[in-house]
C-alpha cells in the first residue's frame, strides 16, 4: 500500500505531527492557505486526508472539487465544514469530542466570574497606578453566588458548566429541544430545569450560549432577545460568535440594556465589532476555551488518529457524518 500524504493547513502540537508523519507523507503549506488556495489544495488529488482548523473553511464549492477521502477537524465545532455536501462528495469529516468540554466549561465559568467581578477593570485599575488602598465601594460587582445562569443548550460543555455553576451555588436552568430525562443527567438529575428558549432569556441573570453554530442559531441573540434579558444579566458565549448579532450586543452594552458580556468568540474572527473593545463591562478573550497545553495535545493525538485511520479507509473515532461511508469516496483518486 503507497503511504498516505496528509495536507496539515496548521502544524498540530505534539504528538499530532509525529503521528501523522510516522504514517505518511506530510505537507504543511510555508504560510496560511486563503480560501481558493485551501480549495486548489483540495483538488489536486495529491492529497489523501485534511487535517484542518475551524478557521479552514470548506464550502459547497470547494468539497465539490475536492478529491480526498476526509477532513480531520482540529475542533469540537465543525461549522467550517458543510457536512451536507461533504456527504454528498463521500468525504467524512471528524472532530475531537469530549475532550475539551471539562477546559471550556471551565472558561465559561472564567468568564462569569470575570464579568460579574468586573475582573479586567480592576486589573487595568491597578496595573495604571490608581489602586490608592481599600474603599467600601471599590469596583462593586455581582453576586455569583444565588443567581440563575440560563444554558442555550444542553450538550456536554453546557452540563459541564452546570455542574461547577451548582458548585458556586447558582440556580440552574437550561433550554433544549428535549427535556432530558434525571437517569440521563447524572449528578445534574433534580438539580436543573428546562424551560423555553424566551423564559430563560427573560429570567436568567447569566445567559450562557452552548449551541453550535447552524442556520438556526445563527443571530440566536439578537436585537430582541437582548431587549428581553434583564438589565441586570450578564451574556455568556464560549461556542461560536454568530450566534450573537454583535453590533445589536454592543448597543445592549452601551445603552445599558443588559449588565455586561464575557466573550470568547466573535462574529468576524479576528476582527470584533466596532466599539466592543472600548466597552468596560466585556471581558473578551480571543477564542482560548480549549487552550490548555494536555487539552491540546489530547486533541491533537485525536485529531490525527482521526485522519491516519480515513488515510486508510478505516472508520475513525470521531466521524460527524459517518454516512459518507469511506469506501464511497467518489471525489477520491484512484491510488495504484
Ligand atoms: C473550538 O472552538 C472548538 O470547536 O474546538
Ligand atoms: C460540545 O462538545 C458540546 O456537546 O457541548
Amino acid at each position: 500500500m503507497t503511504r498516505p500524504t496528509f495536507l496539515v493547513t496548521t502544524p498540530l502540537p505534539d504528538p499530532g505531527m509525529r503521528m501523522l508523519e510516522a504514517a505518511g507523507e506530510v505537507v504543511v503549506p510555508e504560510r496560511a492557505l486563503v480560501a481558493d488556495e485551501l480549495g486548489a489544495a483540495c483538488s489536486t488529488g495529491n492529497h489523501d486526508v485534511v487535517v484542518a482548523q475551524l478557521t479552514d473553511v470548506f464550502d459547497e464549492a470547494t468539497l465539490a472539487a475536492a478529491a480526498v477521502r476526509g477532513i480531520s477537524n482540529y475542533a469540537v465545532g465543525y461549522d467550517n465544514v458543510d457536512v451536507a455536501a461533504a456527504t454528498r462528495r463521500g468525504i467524512l469529516v471528524c472532530n475531537t469530542p469530549g475532550v475539551l468540554t471539562a477546559a471550556t466549561a471551565d472558561l465559561a465559568m472564567l468568564l462569569i466570574l470575570a464579568t460579574a467581578r468586573r475582573c479586567v477593570e480592576a486589573d487595568a485599575y491597578l496595573r495604571s497606578g490608581q489602586f490608592r488602598g481599600w474603599q467600601p465601594e471599590l469596583l462593586l460587582g455581582s453576586d455569583v453566588t444565588g443567581a440563575t445562569l440560563g444554558l442555550v443548550g444542553f450538550g456536554r460543555i453546557a452540563r459541564a458548566t452546570a455542574e461547577r455553576a451548582l458548585g458556586f451555588g447558582m440556580t440552574v436552568r437550561y433550554t433544549a429541544r428535549r427535556e432530558v430525562p434525571d437517569d440521563e443527567l447524572g449528578p445534574l438529575a433534580g438539580r436543573v430545569r428546562r424551560v423555553e428558549f424566551d423564559e430563560l432569556v427573560r429570567t436568567s441573570d447569566f445567559l450562557s450560549l452552548h449551541v453550535p453554530l447552524t442556520d438556526d442559531t445563527h443571530h440566536l441573540i439578537d436585537a430582541d432577545a437582548l431587549r428581553a434579558m434583564k438589565p441586570t444579566a450578564y451574556l455568556i458565549n464560549t461556542s461560536r460568535g454568530p450566534i450573537v448579532d454583535e453590533r445589536a450586543l454592543v448597543d445592549a452594552l452601551r445603552d445599558g440594556q443588559i449588565a455586561g458580556a464575557g466573550l470568547d468568540v466573535y462574529e468576524q474572527e479576528p476582527e470584533v465589532a466596532d466599539g466592543l473593545a472600548e466597552l468596560p463591562n466585556a471581558t473578551l478573550l480571543p477564542h482560548v476555551g480549549s487552550a490548555t497545553r494536555s487539552v491540546r495535545s489530547t486533541m491533537a493525538r485525536l485529531c490525527a488518529a482521526n485522519a491516519i485511520a480515513m488515510a486508510r479507509g478505516e472508520m475513525p473515532e470521531h466521524p460527524v457524518n459517518p454516512e459518507a461511508r469511506l469506501s464511497s469516496g467518489t471525489g477520491h483518486r484512484a491510488r495504484g
